[in-house]
């Protein structure tokens, strides 16, 4: 296997947790390297049902070492929770390190993600508020503070009050909120830090050494490629990138050694949020590919936006990608339906173009155009 990237080539929920934990069995490494809690990957095994946001599916296989990467926001209480919820279970999670460069969610970037999309009324992106935004612009700004720190106390302090000036400037001045306090926030962190430490690691330095014994390397990839910052629906995206490319900036993994690209697709779309989706149904189809599949989220609960299969965003995505291969996954759900649609071009302004454009108002006036199929109308979740 040696190094494969596993990218949502979608809008994200593609079922990657499925697909991760499918190969994860033999991966010796397996690197989480974008996004945050936003992230919700569904796995189904023999200790039960789990909904991680943090840590990679990986972490169920006994030989496998899971790592956090440097291009992950981490909301420290979620991961621990995360992990103690995991052993409560029977999971170990002896093997599970996290990156000293990735960087810390803090309780202002939740704060800010809610308040910035009240505050944007008809125009909200629709994030899952869990600071993903806040805290990915503070690392591009500069102002913020990475896993590391919480072992440097002195430190951490020091920078704490330096940012929280600011930010509580912005939080009465801008929202008229409370502030938040300097002596909370310092002391939960170093808490979080006294928990976290056995944990954190130079993950760059261990993931080289994995590379120099040839053990294979998962890196596991969040979101999709069409909620990208630089690819996806700009500005209705996420804000780190969750392409192949990502995966060697979110892991420290340099792109010559990445030999496999798996873009993982449903066979259907799905959206969660605002933004433009070409092929989305609003009709009772949508609603019943919704019911079927149970088209909820994992992370935030909220009915996911369904339609057809889109061919057209699907290409742009192998394109940026440079995808090797693909999995479709829950090609059941479509089972019992007489008529299947696969969109292959988008019609604007009467002229039928067959590329993702990067403008949502062209976008957003783009019709789908179908080849439409009879359904195969027979149950498929059996075959193997
Ligand atoms: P997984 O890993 C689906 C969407 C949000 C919102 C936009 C920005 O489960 O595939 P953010 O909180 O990132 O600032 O929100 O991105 N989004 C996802 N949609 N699956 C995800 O992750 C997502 N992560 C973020 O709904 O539209
Ligand atoms: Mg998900």
């Amino acid at each position: 296997m040696s190094v494969i990237a596993v990218i949502g080539a979608q809008w994200g929920d593609e079922g990657k947790g499925k697909i991760v934990d499918l190969l994860a069995e033999k991966a010796r490494v397996v690197v989480r390297f974008s996004g945050g809690d936003n992230a919700g990957h569904t796995v189904i095994n023999q200790y039960g049902e789990f909904g991680l946001h943090i840590i990679p599916s990986g972490i169920f296989y006994p030989g496998v070492t899971c790592i956090v990467g440097n291009g992950v926001v981490i909301n420290p209480e979620i991961l621990i929770g995360e992990i103690s919820q995991l052993e409560q279970r029977g999971v170990d999670t002896g093997r599970l390190f996290i990156s000293d460069r990735a960087h810390l969610i803090m309780p202002y970037h939740t704060l800010l993600d809610g308040l910035e999309e009240e505050s944007r009324g008809g125009n909200a992106i629709g994030t899952t508020r869990k600071g993903i935004g806040p805290a990915f612009a503070d690392k591009t700004a500069r102002l913020g503070i990475r896993v590391g720190d919480l072992l440097e106390k002195e430190a951490l302090l020091k920078r704490l009050r330096f940012i929280l000036e600011s930010k509580n400037a912005i939080l009465t001045r801008v929202y008229g909120v409370k502030p938040l306090s300097v002596d909370e926030i310092y002391s939960r962190y170093c808490r979080y830090g006294e928990l976290l430490a056995p944990r954190i690691r130079e993950t760059v330095v261990m993931l080289s050494e994995a590379l120099d014994r040839n053990e294979p390397i998962m890196l596991e990839g969040a979101q999709g490629a069409l909620l990208d910052p630089d690819f996806g629906t700009y500005p209705y995206t996420t804000s780190s990138s969750p392409l192949a490319g990502g995966s060697c900036l979110g892991s420290g993994i340099g792109p010559k050694q990445v030999k496999s690209i798996l873009g993982v697709v449903k066979a259907y779309c799905t959206r969660v949020g605002g933004g433009p989706m070409p092929t989305e149904l609003t009709d009772e189809t949508g609603d019943s590919i919704r019911e079927l599949a149970h088209e909820y989220g994992t992370t935030t609960g909220r009915p996911r936006r369904c339609g057809w299969f889109d061919a057209v965003a699907t290409r742009f995505s192998a394109r940026v990608n440079s995808l090797t291969g693909i999995a479709i996954t829950r090609l059941d759900v479509l089972d019992t339906l007489p008529r299947l649609k696969i969109c292959t071009g988008y019609k604007l302004e009467g002229e039928v173009i067959n590329y993702f454009p990067a403008s949502i108002t062209a976008l957003s006036k783009c019709q789908p155009v179908y080849e439409e199929l009879p359904g195969w109308q027979s149950a498929t979740s059996h075959i193997r």
